[in-house]
C-alpha cells in the first residue's frame, strides 16, 4: 500500500497562475488514496474557481475565515487538526511573507498558524521575485522554523522569463509528500501499541473504566506507521478509526488486553503502552444484573496484571516504553515508574481538569536512564511525532549498544530485520 493511502491532506492554493496544476495534484493526490481538503486565497479563486477543486476533492471548498455556516461545519481549527499534511502549492512571495509574519488576516494563514501538522509550501513565482533578498531570507526563516519547501523548478516561466521561481510539477510534489510523511526511522521495525480504556466488568451491564479516549495511543500508532514500522494496535473500546496501515485487535479488559499483548509481543521491537489499563477489576462478575437493594454496596477489587513490567521483564523483551498519567508528583512518581517496572523511557503527563484524558492537546515529559526532554503543550498527533521519533533514536542506540540501557538488557532483533 502506499504511504499517501488514507492520509489527510489539506492543499493550501495561493493567487499564482500554477494553481492550475494544483487541480491536477488533487486528482493524483486521491488516486492515491488521500484525502484531499483545499482551502483557498481570495487571490486563488480569480485563477482556478473553487468548484474545480471541489469536483477534484470531493468536499467544498474553504474560502472564508469569517463564514459562520462554514465555521459551523469544519472551522479553521477543526481543518488544522484534522490535516496530516498542510501543503500550500502554489505558495506565493506575498504568502511566503504573510506566513513568515505569523499572520492570520485570512483563512489559509489562520489555518497554517492553527496547524501542527507538517508544513509544507511549493513556492511558484517570478524568477526576480524569487532573487530577492526578502523572498530569500523568508525562505531561510521557513526553513528554520521547520517548514519544508519542495521546490521551485528552473524553466519557462508563464511571464515569458525564464530561471528558477517555476512550481514543482504535481508528480513531483506527490514524490515529495510521500517522502516526508514516511520518515523511515523505524523501517523494518516491529512496533506494538496498546491504547485506549480498559473496561472491567461488574455485572452484564455495568463495569469500571476511565476517561481516556485512545487519541494518544491512535497518534503514536500513526506516528510509528509513519515512520515506517509494521504496527499493531491493540486497542480498548474507543471510537476512532484504525490509522491507515496499522492492524488492530480489539479488546475489552485488562486481561484480554494482556493476553493479546503477551500472545503477539514475540516479534516485536518496540512496546509503547499507551493504554490506562484498570489497575483493579472486580474480583467477581455477577451473572445476573445486580439489583438495588442495600443503601450500600462494597465491591471487592483485585489486582490486574501490569502488562507493561511483564513485557520488560521477558528475557528477549523488547524496547519497553510507558507512560505515567499523574495528578501530582509528576515527574517523581514517573521516575519511580520507570525504575519498579523495568523500563526503557517512560512520557509522563499530567491528567485531570481537563488535561491529557480526552482532549486534543497534550505535553509530555520524556525520560530515560540517561536523560529527558520535555515536549511542550501540542496537537497529539505532533506530540506523538516528536516521541516517535525520540524512541527511534534511543532504540538505534540501544541496538548499536552505544547507549546502556537501565537494564543492561540485550535486544531481541530478529532474523529478517539483522539480514
Ligand atoms: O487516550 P487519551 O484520551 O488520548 O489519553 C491519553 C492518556 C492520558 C491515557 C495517555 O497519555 C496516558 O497517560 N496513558 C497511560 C495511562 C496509565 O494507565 O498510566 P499509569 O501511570 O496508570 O500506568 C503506567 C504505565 O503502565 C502505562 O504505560 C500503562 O499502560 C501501564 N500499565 C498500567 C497498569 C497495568 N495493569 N498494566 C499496564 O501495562
Amino acid at each position: 500500500m502506499n504511504k499517501l493511502s488514507g492520509k489527510h491532506v489539506l492543499l493550501g492554493v495561493t493567487g499564482g497562475i500554477a494553481a492550475y496544476k494544483s487541480a491536477e495534484l488533487v486528482r493524483q493526490l486521491r488516486r492515491q488514496g488521500a484525502e484531499v481538503r483545499v482551502v483557498m486565497t481570495a487571490a486563488a479563486t480569480e485563477f482556478v474557481t473553487p468548484l474545480t477543486f471541489q469536483a477534484l476533492s470531493g468536499h467544498p471548498v474553504h474560502t472564508q475565515l469569517l463564514d459562520t455556516g462554514a465555521e459551523a461545519a469544519m472551522g479553521h481549527i477543526e481543518l488544522a487538526r484534522w490535516a496530516d499534511v498542510l501543503l500550500i502549492a502554489p505558495a506565493t512571495a506575498d504568502f511566503m511573507a504573510r506566513l513568515v509574519a505569523g499572520r492570520a488576516n485570512d483563512l489559509l494563514t489562520a489555518v497554517s498558524l492553527a496547524c501542527d501538522a507538517t508544513l509544507a509550501i511549493a513556492p511558484a513565482m517570478n524568477r526576480v521575485m524569487w532573487d530577492k533578498q526578502a523572498t530569500r531570507e523568508n525562505m531561510m526563516a521557513l526553513k528554520q522554523r521547520g517548514v519544508q519547501v519542495l521546490g521551485p523548478a528552473e524553466g519557462l516561466q508563464a511571464c515569458g522569463d525564464s530561471g528558477p521561481g517555476r512550481m514543482l510539477e504535481p508528480v513531483e510534489l506527490l514524490a515529495a509528500l510521500s517522502a516526508l510523511l514516511d520518515t523511515g526511522t523505524l523501517a523494518g521495525r516491529r512496533v506494538l501499541v496498546t491504547a485506549g480504556p480498559t473496561r472491567e466488568a461488574i455485572d452484564p451491564v455495568r463495569y469500571i473504566s476511565n476517561r481516556s479516549s485512545g487519541r494518544m495511543g491512535y497518534a503514536v500508532a500513526a506516528a510509528a506507521v509513519e515512520a515506517g514500522a509494521d504496527v499493531l494496535l491493540i486497542s480498548g473500546p474507543v471510537s476512532l478509526e484504525t490509522p491507515p496501515r496499522a492492524r488492530r485487535i480489539d479488546v475489552e479488559s485488562a486481561a484480554e488486553m494482556h493476553a493479546a499483548v503477551m500472545s503477539e509481543i514475540a516479534l516485536t521491537d518496540i512496546f509503547i503502552s499507551v493504554a490506562a489499563v484498570a489497575d483493579y477489576r472486580p474480583a467477581s462478575v455477577a451473572s445476573q444484573k445486580l439489583k438495588k437493594t442495600a443503601a450500600t454496596l462494597s465491591l471487592e477489587l483485585k489486582r490486574n496484571p501490569d502488562i507493561l513490567a511483564e513485557v520488560a521483564a521477558l528475557t528477549d523483551a523488547p524496547f519497553t516504553v510507558g507512560f505515567a498519567a499523574e495528578t501530582q508528583a509528576m515527574e517523581s512518581n514517573a521516575r519511580d515508574k520507570l525504575r519498579a517496572k523495568n523500563i526503557d523511557m517512560i512520557a509522563a503527563n499530567v491528567v485531570g481538569q481537563q488535561l491529557g484524558f480526552d482532549c486534543e492537546d497534550n505535553a509530555l515529559r520524556v525520560i530515560w536512564g540517561q536523560g529527558e526532554q520535555q515536549l511542550p503543550l501540542a496537537g497529539k498527533g505532533k506530540l506523538a511525532r516528536q516521541l516517535v521519533a525520540i524512541i527511534a533514536e534511543r532504540f538505534a542506540l540501544t541496538i548499536r549498544g552505544e547507549t546502556q540501557n537501565p537494564q543492561g538488557k540485550v535486544f531481541n532483533i530478529h532474523a529478517k530485520d539483522s539480514a
